[in-house]
């Protein structure tokens, strides 16, 4: 019979276990397929110290299933981090953000030797761009960073919530672009950061995985970058 998409998100979240490391604080991301590695971890919750998270979701959540959540700057740096992805492509690098975590998210994987991708098949592109791409802003920034990713060929967005700009953890709007097609995401990712305003660009280049474990029909498909 055919798995379902939450089956696969479930099938990969098991499989994350098998990176996390006795004895070692764990770097947990954000998102529906993440959800599925937190409930897991539960099992292993006397095997290590707690979790660093990523957003107050998934605080709450590692939170209700007794795992101690420690504030990135109160520990060094963590053996692994484990995390979802919007797309990613045949090296590695990805798009986050579709859940509005992308700069915390950035900071934990910053802060992990190992970055370990959980996903379903359908977020493996050959380039990146057709999801909108994130970017998270200062308020006041909004209308020029858009300008200037109208002159790449992109049409940026707010992202809305309730029909009010959305407000992330750290206070700030989302930015969705759609119309890039991201050939060079080291490059990308490079002048975007450079742009003033712009907090977090949702390519994750320099942060990128080393590690995928993908859900297929047929079961967990490891890639390696
Ligand atoms: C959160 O901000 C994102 O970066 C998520 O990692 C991404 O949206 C994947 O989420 P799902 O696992 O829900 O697809």
């Amino acid at each position: 019979s055919q798995m379902t998409q939450d089956e696969l998100k479930a099938l990969v979240g098991q499989a994350a276990l098998a990176y996390v490391v006795p004895g070692e604080i764990v770097g947990v991301g954000t998102g529906s397929t993440v959800n599925k590695f937190i409930d897991a971890l539960a099992a292993l919750k006397d095997h290590i110290p707690g979790a660093v998270s990523s957003s107050e979701a998934s605080t709450a959540r590692l939170q209700a299933l007794g795992i101690p959540v420690f504030e990135a700057n109160t520990v060094g740096e963590l053996a692994v981090y484990i995390d979802g992805a919007d797309e990613i492509d045949p090296a590695g690098h990805m798009v986050k953000g579709g859940g509005a975590a992308l700069t915390r998210e950035k900071i934990v994987a910053a802060q992990s030797r190992r970055f370990v991708c959980i996903a379903d098949e359908s977020k493996v592109v050959r380039t990146l761009g057709a999801f909108p791409l994130p970017v998270e802003v200062i308020p006041m920034a909004a209308a020029r960073i858009a300008r200037q990713f109208a002159a790449l060929g992109g049409d940026a967005r707010v992202r809305l919530k309730d029909g009010v700009p959305l407000v992330t953890d750290n206070g700030q709007h989302i930015l969705d672009v759609t119309g890039l097609q991201i050939s060079d995401p080291l490059a990308f990712e490079s002048q975007v950061n450079q742009w003033p305003g712009v907090v977090t660009v949702g390519v994750f280049a320099h942060q990128k995985a080393d590690v995928c474990l993908l859900g297929t029909p047929g079961g967990v498909k490891t890639l390696t970058f």
